[in-house]
């Protein structure tokens, strides 16, 4: 007869640890010695969970968000001290490590954002705010797509809206310093933006703005380009990223969180469109810029050397011939008639079987903000204690319901 037990013992070996920037948590490859298969366990230190009630809280999230991008818990447990989260092991690791390899093409840009949108998209649905998507939380399935993880800071929104105390530094969206929250969904919007910022001006750019920052006078100086959308800055991009696409990037990032796109799925419909110049590789070489596309068997590069002269070849059986070179080659469509996968998610708002969930949209407010909101918010940023990296928390004696 089957005896039902209140407490079950899991029996895991820890391979390797795992993720560099991981500083809420440890993540490991364990061997998990039921399932005979090697997972990820994410682990928790119950004293940095404010209070018991809250030690599963990622866990559940995770679980209640499931979609195919969006990363799948296996199980929760715990010990006396910490809380574990098991995850499937996904061996490609995340974006930022893809990133950090190589520049990705516009049409994976397209591709891996339409993927990641979609994670986000259900999770607005399920009344969630991430408020820590960058690309060390997206993963990459073995098939190269993107899934959401790291539901670490998400919060549920009331009526559209959720506080938040504890952001990450180099992402935090600028209303935090314009007035400060409630937030609503618009700042999963920026901080998308952001990732596809990243992903068209290179891993380190955010890291290269903020070493420009006085060290001394940090956060104040931070809270001043953030208030003025000069952080990041948006005046230029490589030259092959094409105008919609920058143009998608820039709404996302608006300052003022009215002028951003009210839902993943109208980001997901507006790069949809972008259709210029997807299969070149940027590639920044020892003061020297060039771009590579494979067309066949030919190999085209245009290059920019150092002293500023171009050049453009095709090489194809190992022979080279220079052509004309003029970057403007760089945005010629006729190269670039593969369609995007990215696409289809114009047919997904179409159709209410696939989409019957509840509408997403972040209504247009325009609330009024008090310049005693605004000096409040302002204050707390910049007063606020850095921990763990670039953690900030905002108001750290607050209990954790009201952050
Ligand atoms: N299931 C997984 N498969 C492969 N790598 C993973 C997995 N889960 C986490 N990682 C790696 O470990 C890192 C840290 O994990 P995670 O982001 O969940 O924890 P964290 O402590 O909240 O991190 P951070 O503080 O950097 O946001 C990830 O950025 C990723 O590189
Ligand atoms: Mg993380």
């Amino acid at each position: 007869m089957l005896k039902p037990h209140n407490i079950a013992e899991v029996k895991f070996e820890a391979v390797k640890e795992i993720g560099q920037e991981g500083r809420n948590s440890t993540a490991y490859i364990v061997q998990d010695l039921q399932l005979d298969a090697q997972i990820v366990m994410k682990r928790i230190e119950k004293k940095s969970i404010a209070s018991a009630d809250e030690y599963f809280q990622e866990a559940r999230t995770l679980y209640a968000s499931s979609h195919q991008n969006v990363v799948p818990v296996i199980y929760a447990c715990e010990d006396a001290e910490h809380v574990f989260i098991a995850l499937p092991f996904f061996k490609n690791g995340s974006l930022k490590a893809l990133m950090q390899e190589r520049n990705l093409t516009v049409r994976e840009i397209v591709r891996t954002s339409c993927q990641l949108l979609s994670g986000i998209h259900n999770i607005h649905s399920k009344g969630l705010i991430h408020f820590d998507i960058k690309p060390d939380n997206v993963l990459l399935s073995d098939r190269g797509e993107a899934l959401l993880s790291d539901f670490g800071l998400a919060k549920q929104m009331h009526l559209g809206q959720a506080e938040q105390s504890r952001l990450y530094l180099p992402i935090t969206a600028p209303e935090v310093v314009n007035g400060g929250g409630p937030y609503d969904l618009r700042f999963d919007i920026y901080q998308f933006g952001l990732v596809l910022y990243r992903m068209c001006c290179g891993e380190g750019c955010l890291r290269d703005q903020l070493g420009q920052l006085d060290p001394k006078n940090f956060l104040p100086h931070l809270a001043k380009v953030l208030a003025d959308g000069t952080y990041p800055d948006k005046s230029t991009f490589p030259e092959h990223i094409p105008d919609r696409l920058r143009k998608v990037i820039v709404k996302c990032l608006s300052t003022d969180p009215n002028d951003r796109y009210g839902s993943a799925l109208e980001v997901a419909n507006a790069l949809a469109d972008v259709e210029d110049c997807l299969d070149w590789t940027y590639v920044v070489e020892a003061g020297e810029r060039s771009w590579v596309r494979q067309e066949g068997e030919t190999e085209k590069r245009f290059r920019i050397a150092g002293d500023g002269s171009t050049e453009f070849t095709a090489t194809k059986n190992g022979t080279t011939r220079r052509k004309k070179s003029a970057l403007q080659g760089l945005h010629d469509n006729s190269w670039n008639k593969k369609s995007i996968e990215g696409r289809r998610m114009k047919v997904v708002k179409n159709n209410p079987k696939t989409y019957r969930r509840r509408e997403t949209a972040a209504p247009k407010s325009h609330k009024v903000i008090s310049d005693a909101q605004k000096k409040k918010a302002l204050s707390d940023f910049t007063n606020a204690r850095i921990s763990n990296g670039l953690y900030i928390e905002l108001r750290p004696n607050l209990p954790s319901s009201k952050r």
